[in-house]
């Protein structure tokens, strides 16, 4: 790989789809004098025409559906009917971004006789926003167009392993009108995004991604507390299967499977932890085995479709294979073994371990598809389990009746707690976020616009009417 190009790679054919010049560090200077002077302009825009450019956006990701998320399969080895639906999702934020920013950081102003209270919200001017890989579009999308709306520019550093998703949204922003630097692109690696984070020029960062990034990250502003940091990082999620229905079982193996599994397990909200009560270990894990084997996994445009496709590049297939094996030498017992479908390509299988009498796994987020089952005699064990985490971003209650799941719901901890639904699939209308490691209390998704934007309060009156009415000498 040239060091002065980024290129981006289909993990599914190892070709190359995109290349463009590494953005240098010095360059920095430049796109973020820009930003300054670009954001004074759009800030003073009205906010209907700034909606109104975010429709267009909106509009031409919709009108462009079939090649985003083309692209985005190439770029990800996602299959194409779940990159269909990323695009959806792209193109839906705005119109929760509307109502969020409405609902959350609009104005209001109440008279309260001699004086009126207001409250508005201003925008912290230019914002850089890191992205991840596994959700190229929708996840940068969550926080570019709210903070656009609420007239901050972008800096949008993309993930270095799917630029080209990002360059296809810029120049869906271009024609959509937005003006020229107001969306501006670093194409790099981590040492980029470092840069960018230090950069005097910056009022706030948007950052998804792993918790070990965002540790980095949370340490490098420690020196600059009045700046924005919002941090959306990763997860070690459980999933607890208590008193299940057994004639829902296949309901419930669909249920982990999609949990554990879906985007080959590369979603932050997936399952990573099963834990089943013992007395219905095996019939759960036998039912959570036998439809995994029928599991289609392969590129992204395959017929049939597949339900998966390989995980993003090599090194990650090789980072999965290594943690999965640490499982194993822990004495975990391969339920489904992983296997490495091609040497020179990132697809791996499903991996089930049964963690029974196992040691301890380390508290880490392996970001793929492997899922590890304990079991647990009392709800009491399972929950303490389920809580034997630094992370803290999705759980599931699976079985049980309401007075169960409400106890866990108080239990448990998450930012995101659901009841015989999958651990992943957030919706967009909700607050997202995690406790623990897995983010900073600054949840995204229909609260992004909280971070986007600062309150002023006010008290405002049209003559000056003050008197002292106690303490003053006659
Ligand atoms: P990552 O942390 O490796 O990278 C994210 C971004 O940060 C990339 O653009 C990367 O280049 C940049 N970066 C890396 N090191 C940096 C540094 N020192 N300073 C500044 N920027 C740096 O994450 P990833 O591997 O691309 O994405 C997968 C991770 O994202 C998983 O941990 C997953 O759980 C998490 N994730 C979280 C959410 C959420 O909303 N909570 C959603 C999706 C993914
Ligand atoms: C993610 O953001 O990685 C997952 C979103 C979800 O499916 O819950």
């Amino acid at each position: 790989m040239s060091h002065s190009k980024l290129q981006s790679m289909n993990p599914a054919t190892g070709e190359v789809i995109w290349a463009e010049a590494i953005t240098p560090v010095a360059a920095l200077d430049g796109i973020l004098l820009t930003a300054k002077s670009a954001q004074r302009a759009w800030a003073a825009t009205e906010r209907n025409d700034r909606i109104a450019v975010a429709q267009r956006f909106a509009e031409l990701a919709l009108a462009e559906k079939d090649a985003f998320a083309r692209l985005i399969a190439n770029e990800t080895g996602k299959p194409f009917w779940e990159t269909q639906t990323e695009v959806a999702t792209v193109a839906a934020k705005v119109g929760i971004s509307i109502k969020a920013q409405t609902e959350r950081a609009g104005q209001s102003s109440h008279d309260e006789g001699s004086f009126t209270r207001t409250l508005t919200h201003r925008p912290h001017g230019v914002l850089a926003v890191l992205g991840p890989y596994n959700f190229p579009a929708h996840l940068p999308n969550g926080h570019i167009v709210p903070a656009l709306l609420a007239g901050n520019v972008i800096v949008f550093k993309p993930s270095e392993k799917t630029p080209a998703t990002a360059a296809f949204m810029a120049d869906l922003w271009a024609r959509a009108g937005l003006p020229d630097g107001m969306f501006q692109l670093v194409f790099g690696y981590g040492d980029i995004g470092a840069a960018l984070a230090g950069h005097d020029g910056i009022d706030g960062l948007l950052f998804t991604g792993s918790s070990t990034t965002g540790l980095k990250l949370a340490r490098q502003f420690g020196e600059t507390p009045w700046k924005m940091l919002a941090l959306e990082m990763g997860g070690n999620n459980p999933l607890v299967i208590w008193e299940p229905d057994l004639a829902q079982m296949e309901a419930i193996a669909a249920l982990v499977v999609q949990s554990s599994f879906l985007s080959s397990g590369q979603r932050c909200t997936c399952a990573r932890r099963i834990i089943v009560q013992d007395a219905h270990f095996d019939a759960v894990t036998e039912a959570v085995a036998a439809l995994t084997h029928r599991l289609i996994i392969d590129a992204p445009f395959a017929d049939p479709q597949p339900f998966m496709g390989p995980v993003i590049d090599n090194a990650a297939a090789d980072h999965l294979q290594a943690g999965n094996a640490a499982l194993l030498s822990a004495g975990g017992k391969a339920v489904i073994e992983q296997q490495r479908l091609m040497d020179d390509k990132p697809f791996l299988t499903p991996s089930i371990v049964d963690m029974r009498g196992a040691a301890e796994a380390a508290d880490s987020e392996l970001f793929g598809p492997i899922a590890q089952f304990y079991s647990a005699s009392q709800f009491d064990e399972a929950i303490a389990r389920a809580n034997a985490t630094r992370f803290g971003l999705s759980a599931s209650l699976v079985g049980g009746d309401s007075a169960l799941f409400d106890r866990f719901a108080a239990e448990v901890k998450a930012g995101i707690i659901n009841w015989n639904r999958p651990t992943n699939g957030a919706s967009s209308a909700a607050p997202f976020g995690g406790i623990g490691l897995s983010g900073n209390h600054r949840p995204s998704a229909f609260y992004a616009a909280d971070y986007c934007a600062y309150p002023v309060a006010g008290v405002q009156s049209e003559g000056v009417t003050e008197t002292i009415a106690v303490g003053l000498k006659p």
